[in-house]
Order: C-alpha cells, then structure tokens, then sequence
C-alpha cells in the first residue's frame, strides 16, 4: 500500500444540505392557516451527495412560513444511520434533544464519531416564536474514508514517456488508459466507487462514463493534499463480468510549461508533479452480507496509445478518432498489446475527499453565426465569451483533420486575433475516423473565448455542427440583480459570465492565455460580490485551504495558489486576500471556521513579514502598486506617470494596518483578548507611522493624492480623527476635475471605490462612474464589443501582453454595491450571514427601478423599489428566523403605506426613528410592500 498514511489533518468545513418540508399547524390569531417548515439551503434530496470525510460536517437549514416574523427559538436534530431508523425518530448516530438556539446555519454535527462509508440520514424540527414546526423532509450526506487505513489500493500510472510525448517547452502528452476486469456476484447491494487521477480523470464502468462531473478532481499542490471523488456506481454493475476503464489527463499535476525562452512576458515554469498516476477503490457489498473490493493493484493494464494523443490546458486537445478502441472499457476487449502498470509513488500529498463541487457542464450555447473570412477558414461567432469548448460533428472520410482555434476577439478582416492570448495555442484538433456522424468533444483541455476559427472542416460547416459547452464548478446562482439602467444590466451579465468562467476548482485570473492561475489579489473583494450572485462558500473554504498549503514554512505567502508558479514574493496586497476572504466567508455564510482554522497561519505571515521588512512601524513591501490603473495613454498597460501611480510603501503600510485589523476582530472572535489587544497596539504604531510620513495634515492629502491613496486610508479607518471629509473631498475633487467622474484606481483602490463614494454621500459620483461609457470605464469595455470584464481598462487599445478580456480583478466592489447599495441588501452591521439584514435602497437620480434578490444562508432576500411619478414602491421579502431593519425614504411618516395600510397599522412593523430622509423600522421575516406618496 502506497498511499500515505499521515493523520488525516482536521477539516472541519463543507456545508451539508438537508432537505424541505412545510407542515401545517393552526395558530389561532390568524384565520388563514399558517405553515411554518424547515426546509434544507435548496430544498432538494440530493442525488448523489459528495462523499465528505471531515469529523464533525455543518448543517443549516431554511426556516418557510407564510406569516410574519417568525424566529426560531430552538431546534432538534436527529441523525440516523439508516432511513428506516430516521422515519422511526430514532437519532442512532446523533439526538440533538431541543437544543435552545436561534443558530439555524452552521451547526456542527456533535454525535457519534462518523465513521467511513457510512450514509447519514437526517432531519431537523425547531421551535419558534410563532409555533413549532414538525420534521423536515429526511435528507443525507455520506462519509467517504475517515481513515487512510481504509484505502488498500495502489497508485499506478505509465511512470516514463510514450512515443510522442513531448517534455519540454510547450509540453505534451498522450492521454494514459488504464483497464481492469473482474467479476460480480449476483445480488448486489451497493456499490462505491472512490477515485482520484492526477492531473484529471474520467473513469468508466462497463462502457459507461460515471458522473457528469468534467475536469476532476479539484486541482490542489498535489505535495500537501490531493483530493479524490466518491460515486455511488449500484446502477453500473453487471453480475458477472465487469471492466473498469479509466483515461488520465494531464491538468495541472504534469506541467504545462517548462522554461520558455521566448515567452514573453517571460514566465516561470509551472509546477511538475510526474506523470499522470490514478488511485481507485470500488468496494461491491452483496445481498448475502459478503463484500468485494477491487482497488488499483498491479495488475492493471494501461497504454497511451489511445486516441488523446496529447493534452495540455494552455495549448488544447489532440484526438485521432482512428485510434479509438472500441470496447475498451468493457469486459472482453483484448488488451494484450497493453502494458502492464508502474506501481508509482504517491503523490506527497495528503489523500482527502473533495468538499468542494466539481466542475460540470453548466450550459450548452448555439452559435449565434458563422462567417468564412479566408477560403476555407471559417468563424464562429458564440455571441458571449464564455469558457468550456465546443463539441463537434462532422462528416468525411478517415484522416481528415479538423482544427478549432479559440479567440475572444477578432481582427478587423474577421479572422480571430491571437495577440492577447500570448503562448498558449489554444488549439483542438479532430483527426477523423470516416466513420457517419462523427460527434466530438475534447475531456482535458478547456478555453476562453468568444470566437473559434475551424480549419480543415470537410465540406460546409454550419452553426448546427458545434455547441458552446459552459463550464465552471457545479454552484447555485443564488443572486438576481436588474435595474431600469441597461448599462448597469450589460455590466451585472458581462461580470457573472466573467466570474462563473474563472471558477475552475480554484478562482483563477483568466481562462484564455498561459496562465489560469489562482491569483490571490485579483478576488479579495471580488469574492464578496460574488457570494451575492454564487453560492461559492465552499470553493473559497478551499482555497483557503491551498493558500495555507502554499505557506513557507518561514512564513511567506506566494501571489498565486495552489502555487503552480512559485512566487513568493512578499508583498501586502495579493496575500492579504487570505484575510480578507476569510472574512468574506464569516460575514456573508456566517461561517466562523475558516477564520478559526487559519487563524494561526495568518499570524505567521504577519508576523513574518513584520520579522523581515517592517521598518519603524512602516511596511515597505508592495510589488504591483494599484494594479491596472487608467494609463495616460491608451497603448500603454502600466502608467509611468509618478502623479498618477499610488506609492507602493502607502500600500504595503495601510494593508499591513488593515490585516492588523482584521487579525484583532479575528481574535476577539475567539476571546483571545490578550492577541487581540496586541494586534491592536500595534495597529495603532502603525497608523502612527503611516501618518506622519504620508499625511498631509495641511492640505489632507496622502502621498501624492491618488483616489487609492486617500481612499484606502479613509476605509481602513487610518485617517486622524476630524480630517476624514477633508480627505473625502480629496477624492471628489480628483475624481470630477482631473477624471472627469471617471474612475481613476486600479485593482487595490477599486475594492472600495463605490461604497467609499456612496458612504460619503456621493452615490452620484459612484452611479455616474458606473454608467460611463466612455473611457475608462466597463461601459467602456461595453462601446467596445465586451461581454466579460477586461483585464485592462483600455483593453481594446494595449499591448496584448497583458489584454485578457475575461478577467474579474477590476470589478472591485462593484458588485457589492449593486447588492448593498442599489437593491439595499446587506447584513446589518455586526450581524453575519443575513441573520439581521440591513434594507436600505440607494435611490439615485438615473434609475427609476432596481430589482434584486439573494438566496442567502438564512433564505430568499428580495428587494424591489422602484420611483413613479409622485410615488416609491418597495418591496421586500425577509426570510424565515431573519429579521431587518428598514430604511423607507419619506418625508413623513403618514407617507408610508404597507399593502395599503398606513404603516403605523401594519402588522408586525416597529417604528425606530427617523434618520436623516428615511424613515426607520424594524421588521421579521414575510413579505412587505411598501408604497410611499407624495
Ligand atoms: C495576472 C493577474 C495578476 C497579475 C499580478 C497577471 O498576469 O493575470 O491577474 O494578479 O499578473 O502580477
């Protein structure tokens, strides 16, 4: 046995889901019979849970009911080992007995140790303000391997290169078959199947694929974990004789580059693991109580003489369809020529089940046209850049090639340009077998773009002949946003195609050029926005995890992770990111474990880079500046103007501060008040020291009065008492008189941009930043044919070195804004995951409606306003155990109506006071509608 046997590291994430019921009971004050339910997050019985391996998994559940305010004022979990057991309300593994709570979200499994293989069943009950409810529906999750002792079979793989493999530069490599047959008794109960194939791995069952998931497993640095997947495979069995196929692609485990000497810009190496090696377990349980385990072993066969005769992630997919072996994963094809398996070494990293969702086909896209620019050189328009690759089908005769180029723009002669996509090559190619009706898609390679030029393509291709396939992690869109503005709208679709194309197991920087890495400071706040519109809780738990993994044993926490390029680089801004998502997660999923689990790799990195660089109470480290700011000149990728570049020491300093910051809430979370005052007093030397040497008392200006630099010092809290409107007007004054309302920040600056305007009351400049068209601006991107975000602000304009158009980083907090600002959702001040919401429209001149919701940890959240002539119109929903404080806009108090009532008389409303031009109540969970006249 090879696999590797340290303890299994404690983790403690991954959110369970459970399921959903309404149950009816009578409450006598309302004539309308009143339903209170507990349902799970999406009220489903999941089909095939992911197998979880972590000791004590947390469950939430949704509380539904068709009256008003309902809280929750206690709850009853029962967890069974079997269904029968749950329907009886015998809770074998796990009886909560009434526990006495408002928790709803997060609750920590605390039963019997969960031991490997087993299905939980379970439902919960609670008790409310309002009445109880009775069970919910039954829903479960299974454990995988608890226990590394569980695993007894063998890494294999083809341990050397094949004819054709090529090592160096842009390498390539054959995709490697693995096949194995056994036998089945009849009868069978169950049957698992537990895999991990590194880099990627299909694995097939007498013919048939298992799963719909693509891409797996999640990638990770296979030297600190390495995560495999669980399938329930009952259905693919046959009595007698079975095969198991599996096909191994490269991913991110054999690199995808070497050095590269004519790269520009040069870049490292990436990471290389070996070649591609798989593990597998698939343990068949019998009627009769007898059991049969077929693992990976020895006597495993496996060639690379397949039809994948090369794939790489950056250069694409080759396939020779004459190659094919038909058969191969059935039982009775004769693999004689086959090799015999390398009993390799395990990767280094620990073996974990995957908690995090694998990727899948989230959508299928027609083309919208094709053109024929060059004889013989067709183009197909998708009509959106999006990220997956298109399946094929063609008719021809054997041999024929078909070549699929990927591009997201074109060149002005309607041929695809490849400038911004750098040395990838980005290509698939379809050799054919002559076969009728041939029909492709490649399995390990995937793209960014827009456009694909088919070359080779025997006879007329037709839009007919391909599919866009979407991909990106398997996560519920859980955010609605739509304004009267249709600028704000193109922007909201060009930033979810752009966000849910960059989740690839990690969030990366892009999905098009040689790089798709995960950038660390390109999703700080990004990540936040995103939590309206994604459920992505248990990614970023994730990778969280990779950004620990990635930490030095000094200290250092690289800019990329998992850290396929090794840059360790030691500045403030991109690891800072590791704070602040982790954040992100306590407040937007009420998810406190994040914090407590990296709590101590944190204080090492701060307290690394305050050992090696801190010099009097100053943080010299930065190494990008305000990323991607507007340059002065549209070719131009960096600004060399001094006035317009944010000092990176003002950067390096006020992270530092702001990490300080964090680090003491963080720590105060834990009652750990002696850390937290420590980090405290140093925040304040620090802030002490960033004053004098970059405040200008006189003129209140930082540095050099960049918007980043005033902006970051004033949403940290660094700004000396008194100074702070100063500084504000500042920023006003440079963003209207030197930027023409335009914004003038990059990457860092831009994650506080909108709400740093709207908070200071000039939510006009934010909505006119917002609504450009012009340069620079994501209008802008929009004047200029974009349908996702741009890397760069003149991205249509710069050298294409650095041109991504489908990058995330500069929509800052944009998105936070359209949600907490525009639609009025966000938690309420020291409130988490929306237990207390704080409902506040931004009522800004230009936009006549904003209609939104977010279906948070605690329920749906709805927000719709919109202005008529002499009227407002608000409605709102608040979900079940959550309440809000809400803020109507009125003059006066006998303005309001709510489902035409007057306010004072509506039901379960509690007037709090008044508040500059809004009127203050406080509500439960239910529906409302407001209406206020003039
Ligand atoms: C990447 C980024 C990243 C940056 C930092 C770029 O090449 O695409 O998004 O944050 O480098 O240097």
């Amino acid at each position: 046995m090879k696999t590797n046997n340290r303890h299994h590291k404690e983790r403690t994430f991954c959110q369970v889901m459970i399921c959903f019921v309404t149950i009816p009971f009578l409450l006598q004050a309302c004539a309308q019979e009143a339903k209170i339910g507990v349902s799970n997050l999406r009220g489903e019985f999941m089909e095939n849970p992911i197998g979880i391996d972590i000791d004590s998994p947390s469950l939430s559940w949704e509380i539904d009911a068709n009256i008003r305010g309902v809280k929750q004022t206690g709850y009853h979990i029962l967890v069974a080992s079997s269904l029968e057991k749950l329907n009886a309300d015998e809770g074998d593994l796990w009886d909560s007995k009434l526990v006495r709570s408002e928790k709803s979200t997060n609750v920590s499994y605390n039963g019997k140790p969960l031991e490997s293989r087993a299905t939980c069943y379970w439902k919960v009950k609670t008790t409310t303000n309002l009445g109880p409810s009775d069970w919910s529906q039954p829903a479960r999750w299974i454990m995988a391997f608890t226990n590394n002792e569980d695993w007894k079979a063998t890494w294999i793989g083809l341990d050397r290169s094949f004819p054709g493999d090529i090592l160096k530069g842009k390498t390539r490599l054959a995709a490697r078959y693995f096949r194995k047959e056994f036998q089945n008794e009849e009868k069978i109960d169950k049957a698992m199947l537990y895999i991990s194939g590194l880099g990627l791995y299909k694995v097939h069952l007498n013919g048939e694929k298992i799963g719909d998931q693509v891409l797996s497993p999640t990638p990770t640095d296979y030297t600190k974990s390495v995560k495999y997947n669980t399938f329930d495979v009952t259905d693919f069995l046959a009595t007698g004789d079975n095969a198991i196929g599996v096909v191994l692609g490269n991913g991110r485990f054999f690199n995808m580059r070497t050095i590269e000497d004519d790269s520009f810009p040069p870049l490292p190496p990436t990471q290389n693991y070996g070649y591609p090696k798989m593990i597998l377990q698939l343990e068949i349980f019998y009627a009769d109580g007898s059991q049969q385990t077929v693992v990976s072993d020895d006597s495993w066969k496996v060639t690379a003489n397949g039809p994948i005769i090369a794939n790489n992630e950056f250069d694409g997919e080759e396939y020779d369809a004459r190659k094919e072996m038909t058969g191969w994963s059935d039982a009775g094809f004769d693999d004689y020529n086959w090799l015999k398996v390398d009993l390799t070494n395990a990767p280094r990293g620990n073996l974990e089940a995957q908690l995090n969702p694998n990727i899948k086909i989230m959508e299928t896209l027609s083309p919208q046209s094709i053109s024929e620019p060059k004889p013989g050189v067709y183009v197909l328009d998708m009509g959106q850049n999006m990220v997956g690759w298109v399946s094929m089908k063609v008719n021809g005769n054997a041999g024929e090639q078909v070549k699929l180029r990927f591009a997201e723009v074109l060149n002005d002669d309607g041929t695809v340009y490849m400038g911004n996509i750098r040395n990838a090559r980005v290509t698939d190619v379809y050799t054919l077998k002559g076969a009728e009706n041939e029909f492709w898609e490649p399995s390990f390679t995937y793209h960014g773009f827009r456009y694909v030029e088919v070359t080779g393509y025997p006879g007329v291709p037709t839009v007919k002949d391909f599919e866009g396939k979407v991909i990106y992690d398997e996560m519920e869109t859980v955010g609605h946003f739509e304004t009267s503005d249709s600028t704000i709208n193109q922007i909201y679709k060009n930033a979810y195609w752009g966000i849910r194309g960059n989740y690839r197991g990690m969030p990366t920087d892009c999905p098009q050029r040689d790089e798709k890495m995960g950038w660390l400071g390109d999703r700080a706040t990004g990540s936040h926005g995103e939590s309206f519109i994604f459920n992505n809780h248990n990614l970023y738990a994730k990778w969280l995890d990779d950004i620990e993994e990635a930490q030095t044993e000094e200290g250092s926490i690289p800019d990329v992770a998992p850290a396929y390029w090794r840059n360790y680089n030691d500045n403030m801004t991109w690891p800072g990111a590791y704070l602040i998502i982790a954040n992100m997660l306590y407040e937007q999923f009420g998810d406190d474990r994040p914090i407590i689990k990296h709590y101590d790799s944190m204080k090492k990195w701060m307290k690394y880079m305050r050992d090696n660089f801190m010099e009097e109470n100053i943080m010299p480290r930065d190494l990008y500046g305000d990323w991607c700011m507007p340059p002065e000149s549209p070719e131009m990728i960096h600004s060399a103007d001094p006035a317009r570049r944010t000092d990176g020491i003002l950067l390096g300093t006020s992270f530092y501060y702001h990490m300080l910051c964090l680090l003491e809430k963080f720590a105060l979370l834990q009652n750990k008040t002696d850390e937290a005052t420590d980090f405290s007093n140093q925040a304040a030397l620090v802030k002490e020291a960033y004053n004098s040497r970059f405040f200008n008392k006189e003129t209140a200006q930082y540095s050099n009065n960049t918007v980043t630099a005033n902006l970051v010092s004033l949403r940290f809290g660094l700004v000396p008492e008194g100074f702070g409107e100063r500084v504000f007007s500042n920023i006003v004054d440079k963003t209207m008189n030197e930027f023409n309302g335009h914004v003038s920040t990059g990457l860092v600056g831009i994650q506080w941009l909108m709400r740093g305007l709207s908070d200071h009351g000039r939510g006009d400049i934010a909505y006119k930043i917002a609504t450009n068209r012009d340069y620079p601006s994501w209008g802008y991107m929009i004047e200029n044919g974009a349908t996702t975000i741009w890397e760069l602000w003149n991205g249509n304009t710069a050298d294409p070195t650095m041109n991504s158009h489908n990058h995330v980083m500069l929509l800052g907090d944009l998105i936070v804004w359209f949600y907490e600002y525009l639609a009025g959702i966000q938690n309420l001040s020291g409130s988490i995951g929306f237990r207390d919401i704080h409902m506040q429209p931004y009522v800004v001149d230009g936009l006549d409606y904003v209609t939104a919701s977010h279906h948070s940890m605690q329920g749906l959240i709805k927000s719709a306003w919109r202005k008529n002539e002499n009227s407002f119109e608000w409605d709102i929903t608040i979900p079940g155990n959550s309440s809000a404080v809400v803020y109507i806009p009125a003059k006066e108090m006998k303005q309001i109506t709510e489902t035409g009532d007057n306010i004072s008389k509506a039901r379960g409303i509690k007037f709090l006071r008044q508040e500059k031009e809004f009127f203050v109540f406080e509500v439960g969970s239910g529906d409302y509608r407001f209406k206020v006249v003039d």
